[in-house]
């Protein structure tokens, strides 16, 4: 029976091909009755399943999948160890997540310099050019700070991490940051945002002893509120992208585990922070680069033609403000996963207090650069950025001693001397 099924001429290859999808009887007998295609189909099948799960796109723009299974190199641990080592008598010893990124940078070498033990931990994603971040990693590698490359999601790496070094503080910067990219990759902020930042947390809690976490909420958070300027006290509910909802996520996360696990935790808010090293999604970046090659730059305006104004904040008084939250952060009161005691819980805004018009960002960068920007004017499309920031800092003042100083020219000259060295060739002496 079977064998009439055996097609007439099986001399061509093309037509032994169109007879098996042709004849789904026939490609299923020559299945049935070759157990060794059988296994071999099989195999493929697991082969191309394999396959496709190791060229996935990354999810949720880490480089890698939420299931972390980080591979590092084999003395990892001996290099956390030294990196860790503190050489001041504060005895600090921290964890700086997203030290690769702009912020993590300058406050992982502040505290190194300092004499601090410091430990990084980024995942060197490509939400902006892994160059520059590969460029702040020679930097710290330089002043003998070690950088993980790994995800804040991965558990199991991050218990290890807490095992082997006892932090008593963690910086936590690594954040899918950006207003506008949350249009395009929703999901990224909330594998970083929100589930990197519980994975880090329960590591934290579990730890013994729990360090106190210090991290980066963002102005973001006030949202679509227009008292001015923007205090701690006022509510936030009202965010206006999703990288905002996922910051006031953020904050409430916070205060859950300061409430149940008795960790020590202090959010700061911060103003649309610029310098060398920045960020190149950032305005102030990207217009640099783009006057200097003559291209068109858009600068918004708010309905009736309404300014916008940013409280750009300069690098060097943000980095201030963190140490500033690290040295006067109380210590977690739990251990080995139980509250022992109330917790501190914080919040700061970090800004600069004096908003600036962007177009008045736009002449300063014009003077400093020496060339005319060509600029068309546009209605702000509604993308997730707000019409102006302004920063109450009275508090961070009253019980940080916080107290920016350096006024938007001076910032912007420090940051377009960075930025001609660093693209003009010269990258090793751009610090
Ligand atoms: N720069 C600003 O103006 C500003 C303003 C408000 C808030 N913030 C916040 O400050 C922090 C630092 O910002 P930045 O300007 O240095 O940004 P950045 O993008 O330069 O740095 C963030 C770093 O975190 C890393 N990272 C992201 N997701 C990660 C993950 N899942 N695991 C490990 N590493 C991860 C990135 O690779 C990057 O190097 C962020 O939390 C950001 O949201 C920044």
């Amino acid at each position: 029976m079977m064998t009439q099924l055996k097609p007439p001429i099986l001399s061509s290859s093309h037509l032994d091909t169109s007879i098996k999808f042709k004849t789904p009887s026939y490609a299923f007998y020559r299945l049935r009755f070759h157990p060794t295609r059988l296994t071999l189909w099989s195999f493929l099948f697991l082969f191309f399943l394999l396959l496709f799960f190791l060229c996935s796109p990354p999810s949720a723009g880490g480089k890698r999948r939420s299931l972390q299974t980080t591979r590092l190199p084999s003395n990892w641990e001996v290099k956390a160890r030294n990196s860790a080592r503190p050489q001041s008598k504060t005895d600090f010893t921290v964890l700086v997540t997203g030290a690769a990124g702009f912020v993590g940078t300058h406050v992982a070498i502040a505290l190194k310099n300092r004499g601090d033990g410091v430990v990084g931990l980024d995942n060197f994603n490509n939400y902006y050019e892994t160059g520059l971040k590969k460029a702040r990693k020679t930097l710290l590698d330089r002043r003998g700070v070690y950088i993980i490359e790994a995800d804040i999601n991965d558990a199991a790496l991050l218990t290890k991490l807490f095992e082997i070094v006892h932090f008593t503080h963690v910086m936590h910067l690594a954040a899918q940051a950006g207003v506008r990219y949350a249009m395009h990759n929703p999901a990224s902020y909330i594998h970083s945002n929100v589930n990197g930042f519980v994975t880090l947390l329960e590591a934290s809690k579990n730890a013994n002893p729990q360090p106190s976490i210090v991290w980066a909420s963002s102005s973001s958070v006030y949202g679509l509120n227009s008292k001015v300027p923007f205090s701690e006290k006022d509510t936030t509910d009202q965010p206006a992208s999703l990288y905002a909802a996922t910051k006031k996520a953020g904050e409430e996360i916070a205060h859950t585990y300061n409430h149940i696990y008795g960790l020590s935790i202090t959010g700061l808010r911060f103003f649309t922070v610029y310098g060398p090293w920045g960020r190149p999604d950032m305005a102030y970046y990207f217009f640099t680069k783009d006057i200097l090659r003559r291209k068109e730059i858009k600068i918004f305006e708010g309905a009736d033609h309404a300014t916008v104004a940013r409280d750009f904040t300069y690098i060097d008084d943000v980095v201030k403000g963190c140490l500033a939250a690290l040295d006067t952060a109380k210590k977690s009161t739990g251990s080995g996963g139980k509250k022992r005691g109330t917790a501190q819980l914080r919040i700061y805004n970090l800004g600069n207090t004096s908003p600036v018009p962007v177009v008045k960002l736009v002449s300063i960068l014009e003077k400093l650069l020496k060339v005319k920007a060509k600029k068309r004017v546009l209605q702000m499309p509604r993308n997730g950025d707000v019409l102006f920031t302004h920063a109450n800092i009275s508090l961070a003042r009253k019980e940080l001693g916080y107290k920016p100083s350096t006024d938007l020219e001076t910032g912007l000259k420090k940051f377009v001397k960075w930025y001609l060295s660093y693209y003009g060739g010269k990258k090793k002496s751009a610090w």
